[in-house]
C-alpha cells in the first residue's frame, strides 16, 4: 500500500468543491487515513514548498494558499501517487484532461484547486509536516 498527501486549496473550499474532490479519489477506492480542515501559515508553507523558493511564482503561491481554509488529507491504496496525480490533472489546468478535477473546473496555474505528493520520498515528508507524524 502507498500513501500521498493531498491538499484541497483554498480555491477548492471557497467553490464549495471539497465533497466533489473527496468523492472522487473514494471512487476509486482510496481510503482517507487523515483528514484535517485548516488554516496554513507562512511557516508551514515555506517547509512544504522549499523546493521552489526562490522561483517567480513562489511569494504568489505562498499567498495563495493562505487565502483561507484548506483541507489536508493522506489517501492510503495501491498506486496511491500515481493515482491522485491522474485524478487531479495535470499541474497547469489548460492541459489537464477533461474528467480530471483540474480539467473539470480549473483554468489557470495560480489557482489549480489541488496539491498532492509527486513521489514517495515527497509524501513521507510531506505527511511528516503536515500531520505531525514523526
Ligand atoms: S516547477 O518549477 O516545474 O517545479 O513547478 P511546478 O511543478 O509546475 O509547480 C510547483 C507548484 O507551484 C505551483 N505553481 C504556481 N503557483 C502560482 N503561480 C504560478 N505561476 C505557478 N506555477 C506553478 C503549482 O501549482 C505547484 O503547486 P502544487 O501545490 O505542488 O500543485
Amino acid at each position: 500500500m502507498e500513501r500521498t498527501l493531498v491538499i484541497v486549496k483554498p480555491d477548492g473550499v471557497e467553490r464549495g468543491l471539497v465533497g466533489d474532490i473527496i468523492s472522487r479519489y473514494e471512487r476509486k477506492n482510496l481510503k482517507i487515513t487523515y483528514c484535517n480542515m485548516t488554516r496554513a501559515d507562512e511557516g508551514i508553507l515555506a517547509k512544504h514548498y522549499s523546493e521552489h523558493v526562490g522561483k517567480d511564482f513562489y511569494n504568489r503561491l505562498i499567498d495563495y494558499m493562505q487565502r483561507g481554509d484548506i483541507v489536508v488529507m493522506v489517501l492510503e491504496g495501491e498506486n496511491a501517487i500515481d493515482a491522485v496525480r491522474k485524478i487531479n490533472g495535470k499541474t497547469n489546468p489548460i492541459e489537464a484532461e477533461n474528467g480530471s478535477i483540474r480539467g473539470d473546473y480549473a483554468f489557470i496555474k495560480e489557482e489549480n484547486l489541488v496539491h498532492a505528493s509527486d513521489s514517495k520520498e515527497s509524501a513521507e515528508r510531506e505527511i511528516k509536516i503536515w500531520t505531525g507524524e514523526v
